[in-house]
């Protein structure tokens, strides 16, 4: 059984219990984080606490913590247990127990609570498909809020037609996955749509960017229509969980020649190579395993 950390202790995930009053499990009134770790690293750590703070900061939730604080606890998580092995970790922070009344109350002490699991990334291409629905979310899906219920239910149907994701169009433009960002191929170009309120700022799209800004595959941040996804070369999702994804089908119909793409895999292995050279220089805290 892993260990999971709640409210200032490590324990077994299976002991750990919060109240039916917390606001997360009332009003799903809390933000989330995914991150991964690498053979005990994490990849891009203070880029997922910067964007943990700033979900805190949207929803005037005080941060619990502070940066180091949360360096520390993530590492100790990862040290309780398998500090060797490639995780993912999920770190949640409601606005805590209190009455239920929808007002955000003055007084209530955050609940804190991170966990592990499985990370099945790995930096083999791989293909999946996925259909297009329209984004039914709210105007703030840059906060990475616990409350999913829209991206629930796109996966979801996603899911039920046999497909790994749905990608989400509002007014007619491409916004992200239900739990994904958006990449295209568009004339030999690779594009994702710009950062803004209708969607997630992703740790692996910035880093994707970031890694190809130099290059003849500098990433262009603009709208894509839903036209242009549709007629596009290459399609790819981007997620901590899953890396790079390439849809090669696409509401049923292939995408490009419905063949993993060229472009995916130079991508592919640049941002492998990327994301190693990151990780060596990554510093670990002196209690940690490596
Ligand atoms: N989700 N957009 C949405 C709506 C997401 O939920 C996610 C990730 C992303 C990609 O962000 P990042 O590259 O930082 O993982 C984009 C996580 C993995 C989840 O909810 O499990």
């Amino acid at each position: 059984m892993s260990t999971c950390y709640l409210n200032g202790k490590f324990i077994p995930l299976d002991s750990a219990r919060v109240s039916v009053l917390d606001r997360g499990f009332i009003f799903g009134d809390g933000i989330y984080e995914v991150l991964p770790v690498y053979a005990g690293r994490p990849f891009r750590l203070e880029a997922h606490l910067c964007r943990l703070e700033q979900s805190l900061v949207a929803i005037s939730i005080v941060d619990p913590y502070g940066r180091l604080a949360w360096i520390d606890l993530i590492y100790e998580l990862i040290a309780a247990n398998c500090p060797a092995e490639t995780l993912s970790i999920y770190l949640q922070v409601t606005r805590g127990v209190a009455p239920r009344n929808h007002a955000a109350p003055l007084t209530s002490i955050p609940t804190v609570f991170m966990m592990v699991s499985e990370l099945t990334t790995g930096l083999v291409p791989a293909q999946v498909a996925a259909i297009v629905l329209e984004d039914l979310r709210w105007q703030r899906c840059d906060i990475k809020a616990i409350s999913l219920l829209p991206n629930v239910m796109a996966r979801t149907a996603a899911s039920l037609a046999g497909v790994y994701e749905a990608i989400l169009v509002r007014d007619g433009w491409v916004t992200e996955g239900a739990a994904s960002n958006v990449f295209i191929v568009s004339r030999g170009r690779i594009k994702t749509p710009p950062k803004s309120s209708f969607i997630l700022s992703g740790i692996t799209r910035d880093t994707i960017v970031e890694a190809l800004a130099d290059t003849t595959d500098a990433v262009q941040e603009v709208e894509i229509s839903q036209t242009e996804l549709l007629a596009s070369e290459e399609v790819w999702l981007t997620s901590s969980t899953r890396d790079i994804v390439s849809v090669t089908r696409l509401d049923s119909r292939p995408v490009g020649t419905g063949e993993i793409g060229v472009v995916y895999r130079r991508v592919c292995a640049a941002y492998a190579r990327f994301k190693v050279a990151e990780l060596a220089n990554t510093k670990t805290p002196l209690y940690s395993s490596s």
